[in-house]
């Protein structure tokens, strides 16, 4: 088991995650060391993850004596919305949850980023404990401390920086997680290596989409160094206070022409699908703004290719018109005036933050792959 912790301005207490098979085995004495004098657990889920995992979490938190509710809502994205914020926030008042007792979010990014903004808004701010379940959970969601739902102008757009108490990640949960939410997690993983560790980089390579990824101790410590490499990241910038400067703002490598995609699709393609497409889309702004050396988008294509992550950027792009990604591209929440903090790399390991026009962007992309 790696135990890291980390530290946040507003809390007395170090923040711990804990990564390793079994380590979720141990939700109630964590429970019980986080909130000694707690009388209720209250366990946010979904429909897909009640039965797989959730009941069992809180049996374990019954058992460590918490009065225990099991709240899922139903699964997906179309589904991380107020509504369902409000409904899960209404389900703690009707089991009796008082400000000392505590939320556990069992299930993927959307769970997380639902059950903790509902625990920043019950009461003013309950503990939360996360359980992550699928890969993009482990080594991305729920480390970090941001949470949302979507409305309908945009993702992600009503939510809170509040950070869990504690995070379990148990690799073990991944056990009976369908193959694209594979996909998505690989996504991340490799977003994360391209900004921060080329030597980890190469790690990913050998494991990823192969079928020795589901072999969890072999990917434990992969999952392990993703968790550091985020914490790294966002330890001195928990509130992405200057995205013109890097800090966290580094975590969207992908994700400004991946959510244009995603949003262009009608949200019909899945978000991993989309930041891989995003990861190309950004090596080639790299290669093509001479950042990046000549050769650079082919190097990530075949990086891309061999874990198994889509490269078909110009077919997702040729659907659209140049006015439509213009469009989508300069309704980014990031925006700064006329211009978007766009992440890209001088080389593996080495990001750098451009400030690009939506024009700049669409032109650059259009021009296609460079000759090699
Ligand atoms: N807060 C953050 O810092 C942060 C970072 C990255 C992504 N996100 C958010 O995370 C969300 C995506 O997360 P996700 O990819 O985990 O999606 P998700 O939560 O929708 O999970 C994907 C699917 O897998 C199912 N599932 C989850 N765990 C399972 C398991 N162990 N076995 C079987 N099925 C399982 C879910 O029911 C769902 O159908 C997005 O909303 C994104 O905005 C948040």
């Amino acid at each position: 088991m790696t135990r890291f912790t980390f530290s946040t301005p507003n809390r007395a207490r170090g923040i711990a995650v804990e990564v390793g098979r079994g380590v979720s085995q141990s939700v109630g004495a964590v429970a019980r060391r986080v909130r000694p004098a707690a009388r209720r657990a209250f366990v946010v889920t979904d429909t897909n993850v009640a039965p797989l995992h959730a009941d069992e979490v809180a049996a374990r938190l019954s058992a460590a004596g918490f009065a225990t509710a099991v709240h899922p809502i139903p699964a997906g994205e179309p589904n991380k919305t107020p509504k369902t914020l409000v409904s899960v926030v209404r389900a703690m008042v009707r089991a009796g949850l008082s400000r000392r007792d505590l939320v556990v979010a069992v299930g993927g990014g959307v769970v997380g980023d639902v059950a903790g903004l509902a625990a920043a808004l019950f009461m003013r701010g309950v503990v939360w404990i996360g359980v992550p379940t699928t890969l993009l959970a482990q080594v991305d969601a729920s480390v970090g401390g941001k949470t949302a739902v979507d409305l309908p102008e945009g993702k992600n757009l009503l939510g809170a920086f509040w950070v869990p108490d504690h995070v379990l990640v148990d690799p073990d949960r991944l056990g009976t997680l369908p193959d694209e939410a594979w996909l998505c997690g690989r996504a991340e993983m490799v977003k994360h290596g391209l900004l921060f560790d080329p030597a980890h980089l190469a790690d990913l390579r050998g494991l990823l989409g192969s079928p020795g990824e589901r072999d969890f101790d072999r990917l434990a410590p992969l999952i392990a160094r993703q968790v550091e490499l985020k914490l790294s990241c966002i330890q001195p910038d928990l509130f992405e206070s200057n995205p013109g400067r890097g800090g966290r703002a580094l975590l969207n490598l992908g994700h400004t022409v991946g959510h244009a995609i995603e949003t262009l699709s009608g949200h019909r393609m899945q978000h991993g699908r989309a930041v891989a497409l995003g990861i190309v889309a950004a090596a080639r702004v790299s290669e093509r703004r001479g950042i990046a050396p000549p050769g650079f988008e082919s190097r990530v294509r075949a990086l891309l290719g061999d874990v198994g992550l889509p490269l078909g950027l110009d077919e997702a792009l040729a659907a659209h018109g140049d006015r439509a990604l213009r469009e989508v591209l300069s309704s980014d929440k990031k925006r700064q005036d006329h211009t978007i903090p766009y992440i890209a790399l001088r080389d593996f390991g080495r990001p750098e933050v451009l400030s690009l026009a939506p024009d700049e962007i669409v032109d650059l992309l259009r021009q296609g792959p460079p000759a090699r």
